[in-house]
């Protein structure tokens, strides 16, 4: 089966993530758990999309194989055109650090150093010199509405300002695709609402492609595609056209 795809003309070649019949099975305990089940799905540079489906479904599990943080235990990925399984270890975390930015439901962020800090971390241990660093630290907290805070430690901060941060975090890589899982899922609507109004600009203005895990479908209505998961397979998919009404408040 084709991947399913929001375009009608989709060719492999322009499709940054391609998902061919992807398993996942976990061996972690005596019976194995098939947390993925054959999904084909693609997705192109610039979509805006959500992975919708109930606790369990396998949807962070689906977001860590694209990510790369896990590697698919059957079917094929390919990656800008890179064949995943057949790439070693170092190869695979390179790409992934190249490519991705991760955004979590939990902040993760280290409580006794600024925002600020929080933010050039990544780019201290990737060895980029000091100028460099600032220069990128200022404009991920610009994108993300923080400059002002950037000196506030994150216990200082409010949850959604403390999601912001940890979306500059992801954004100072300078990454293609943003991954979130569930970034409004510790957040009241309200501050949900501002979380998505600041991933609706970064993938309209900026052309930053995002995959997101939601249960929200107002967060969802973001988007410009939701995928429907259940057990470990795509069920459907709903793709709105630039001109379709926005469907504000749905699903508070
Ligand atoms: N590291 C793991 N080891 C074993 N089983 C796991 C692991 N991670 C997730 N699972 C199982 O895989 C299934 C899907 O989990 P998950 O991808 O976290 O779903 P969701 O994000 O939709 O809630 C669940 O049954 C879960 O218990
Ligand atoms: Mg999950």
């Amino acid at each position: 089966m084709a991947p399913a795809s929001s375009r009608s003309d989709g060719g492999v070649g322009r499709d940054l993530i391609v998902l061919w019949d992807v398993h996942r099975v976990y061996r972690t305990g005596n019976v194995p758990v098939p947390a993925v089940r054959g999904v084909s799905l693609d997705i192109a540079a610039g979509e805006f999309v959500t992975i919708m489906g109930p606790s369990g479904s396998g949807k962070s599990t689906l977001l860590n194989v694209i990510g790369c943080l896990d590697r698919p235990t059957g079917g094929r990925y390919t990656l800008a055109g890179n064949d995943v399984q057949g790439m070693g270890d170092r190869e695979l975390a390179r790409i992934r650090n190249r490519l991705f930015g991760f955004v979590f439901q939990t902040f993760n962020l280290l409580p006794r150093i600024s925002a600020a800090q929080n933010v050039e971390l990544p780019l201290i241990y990737r060895g980029l010199g000091a100028l460099e660093r600032h220069r990128r630290v200022k404009s991920a907290l610009r994108d993300v509405g923080l400059e002002p805070r950037g000196n506030h430690r994150p216990p200082q901060l409010s949850g959604g300002e403390q999601q912001r941060v940890a979306i500059a975090r992801a954004l100072v890589g300078e990454p293609r695709v943003l991954l979130a899982d569930e970034p409004t899922g510790n957040l009241d609507s309200v501050t949900g609402e501002e979380i998505m109004a600041i991933f609706r600009t970064l993938n309209g203005e900026q052309g930053l492609t995002i995959i997101q895990v939601s249960h929200s479908l107002s967060a969802a209505h973001h988007g410009k595609r939701i995928v429907h998961f259940r057990d470990g397979m795509v069920t459907g998919q709903e793709v709105f056209s630039p001109s379709a009404p926005v469907l504000s408040g749905a699903g508070r």
